[in-house]
């Protein structure tokens, strides 16, 4: 996730600016830079990496009295990370940081280009400043142009722009994106996309609201509401504990991150989807040229974000998929055609076992695609092509919103891939896709949900057992549900199909087996509900997922109304997560670092 920091004040700025990005580097990054206008003249540094880089490239370069910089940390979404497509993006006098996706760059883009602007790098950020000196050619001051700017951008974002011809005012303006001023007695302004750098520095800090943009200068801070009326900025104490900064409020990181999967399912959507059509700039559509059937391979929850993608595409793409887990696939002497395109699925992009099936791929000659979270990683640079998932740093070991993004890939892929064999009609498509953005409002925790599920959580912290069952789709998810709850409460959980219960598992039904069923309106229900029903006339004890209320369970969580299946999915998915989350934290246990786990498992 990208992190900002500005500074304007007397104290060594260019100190101040990275200290500010080493505070953000728990959100991760691949690239950093910043540019500091002293006496009239602009410094400027970028390094791809680590701090570190950045540090060693500005160690000889000294600020004393008045300066202004701004900074960032970049996680690549738009383009590599490469030192060019690292912020601070320069114009011909000015320099930008931005945080979130400008959805109309490649328009504005092409109409500077026409009027000779020359872009550096692959960024939609860049199109910023060069809009804004544009208009800055015809504006009465360059707040003027700024405001004209902000107002031609469609997106998320989260802004900090510096002119030369300014050299005592920072720009800003926010939508979207999160941004903060920080102040102080000295006087001082400071910015950040969150509150870490600022502790230590600020007081009082201003939470800027979606809309608002403005400017600072040594003596004022020049605020105005997203309808351009000035208003007044509202500060508030800044708590001084960087720990419970950093998790926003929140007890654990994996708690932040279920919270954050709306808010990462829109980035992952973000110039994907039109209204007819899904677009992965990363893709060409030849990748699927003479293929006949995908091999997805993965590890743990990605391998659960792969056998639910077997779902779509056969359902969707009407191609034949297979699922492997990369542990096994890698010594079982696979038979690997060239008509197959293998894809390897992993968070992290460096999970040895997963990778090495990759190698195997490739050696083997099959075309390869990977779905990552982490842009530059060893699977990444690999593959053939991949697709980066966008969910950010993700910190809690047990999986939340990786495998909230690689599902919402997936759908999208199935789609793209149903347009290129024609298996889905052009309406249908649309149809998908209309759903599809739909997803963000659908994995919103709610209150309600959150304080239901804490509630229920204290009667499931013994007992002999939890089975998660589901049919279809369904049953991946439930594998995931039961992973999420081993992971971090240290209980026995398995997974199950619904169907598969009478074959066996059922023996173990008692009061003390805790069955946890996923009942899906629109998809399978009758099914799925006769065999809950099985369970139940056993004595197991029952907890429904469902929008339909269900007499023979024991417990009952209720999610929102949804239209379709895949919104059940998603809202289950939360459900889920919170579940896990709740029983684990009542028994004490350290939810984000669990005994046993790593988060990237590098060996065999
Ligand atoms: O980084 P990857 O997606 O390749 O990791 C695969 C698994 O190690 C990972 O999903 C693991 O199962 C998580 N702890 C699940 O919460």
């Amino acid at each position: 996730m990208c992190g900002i920091v500005g500074y304007l004040g007397e104290k060594n700025t260019k100190e101040i600016l990275l200290s500010g990005l080493k505070e953000l580097e728990y959100r991760g990054y691949d690239s950093a830079g910043i540019a500091v206008l002293q006496n009239g003249t602009f410094h400027n540094f970028k390094a791809v990496g680590k701090l570190i880089n950045l540090e060693e490239k500005t160690k000889d370069f000294v600020t004393s009295g008045f300066a202004m910089g701004i900074g960032h940390t970049r996680w690549a979404t738009h383009g590599k990370p490469t030192e060019l497509n690292a912020h601070p993006h320069l114009g011909e006098f000015s320099y930008v940081v931005h945080n979130g996706i400008i959805e109309n760059y490649a328009e504005l883009k092409k109409e500077l280009q026409a009027g000779g602007t020359a872009f550096l790098s692959q960024t939609d950020t860049e199109v910023i400043v060069h809009q804004f000196e544009k208009n800055q050619k015809t504006a009465k001051n360059s707040f003027e142009a700024f405001a004209k700017t902000i107002k031609e951008l469609h997106g998320a974002y989260a802004i900090l722009l510096v002119t030369k011809g300014e050299a005592e005012t920072i720009f800003f303006a926010k939508h979207g994106s999160p941004l903060l001023i920080g102040v102080n007695e000295a006087n001082e302004k400071y910015f950040a996309s969150s509150d870490t750098p600022l502790i230590g520095h600020c007081t009082n800090v201003s939470y800027l609201e979606d809309g608002d943009y403005g400017y600072v200068t040594p003596q004022e801070i020049a605020l105005f509401d997203k309808n351009g009326i000035k208003k007044e900025a509202k500060f508030v104490t800044l708590s001084q504990n960087k720990i419970l900064a950093q998790k926003e409020g929140y007890r654990f990181f994996m708690e932040k991150e279920i919270y954050e999967q709306g808010s990462v399912i829109s980035d992952t959507l973000m110039g994907r989807v039109t209204e007819n059509e899904i677009l992965f700039d990363e893709l060409d559509a030849s990748l699927f040229d003479g293929i006949s059937e995908i091999k997805l391979c993965a590890c743990g929850t990605s391998y659960h974000s792969a056998m639910s993608a077997s779902y779509l595409f056969e359902r969707y793409s009407k191609i034949k998929t297979s699922i492997e887990v990369a542990s096994e696939f890698r010594y079982r002497e696979p038979i690997m055609t060239k008509d197959t395109l293998f894809v390897a699925i992993s968070q992290s992009g460096e999970t040895a076992d997963t990778l090495e099936t990759l190698k195997m791929a490739k050696a083997a000659g099959l075309k390869t695609l990977v779905i990552c979270n982490v842009d530059n990683s060893s699977m990444v640079r690999l593959a053939d092509a991949s697709i980066l998932t966008r969910a950010g740093i993700e910190k809690g070991v047990a999986s939340t919103k990786a495998f909230a993004t690689q599902i919402t890939v997936f759908w999208m892929l199935s789609l793209y891939v149903a347009k290129i064999k024609g298996s889905l009609a052009q309406e249908q498509i649309a149809s998908h896709i209309a759903t599809l953005r739909e997803v963000p409002s659908h994995v919103k925790v709610s209150d309600e949900m959150h304080e239901r599920i804490k509630r229920l959580s204290k009667r499931y912290l013994h007992g002999h057992g939890f089975f998660f069952i589901g049919r279809d789709i369904f049953y991946p998810l439930a594998l995931e549900g039961a992973l999420k709850l081993k992971e971090i409460s240290y209980l026995h959980a398995e997974g199950y199909p619904a169907g598969e219960m009478k074959h066996g598992p059922i023996a173990l039904a008692d009061p003390e087996l805790f069955t946890i069923a996923l009942l899906p309106k629109h998809l399978h229900y009758e099914k799925a509900k006769s065999n809950v029903e099985e369970l139940s006339a056993r004595d197991s004890t029952i907890c429904a997922i469902s929008q339909i209320p269900f007499d023979k369970a024991d417990d009952f969580i209720e999610i929102s109304p949804c239209d379709h299946y895949m919104l059940e999915f998603f809202e289950m998915m939360v459900a889920l997560q919170l579940l896990s989350l709740e029983i684990s934290i009542r028994l004490g246990n350290d939810v984000d670092m669990p005994r046993n786990l790593a988060k990237s498992v590098t060996v065999e």
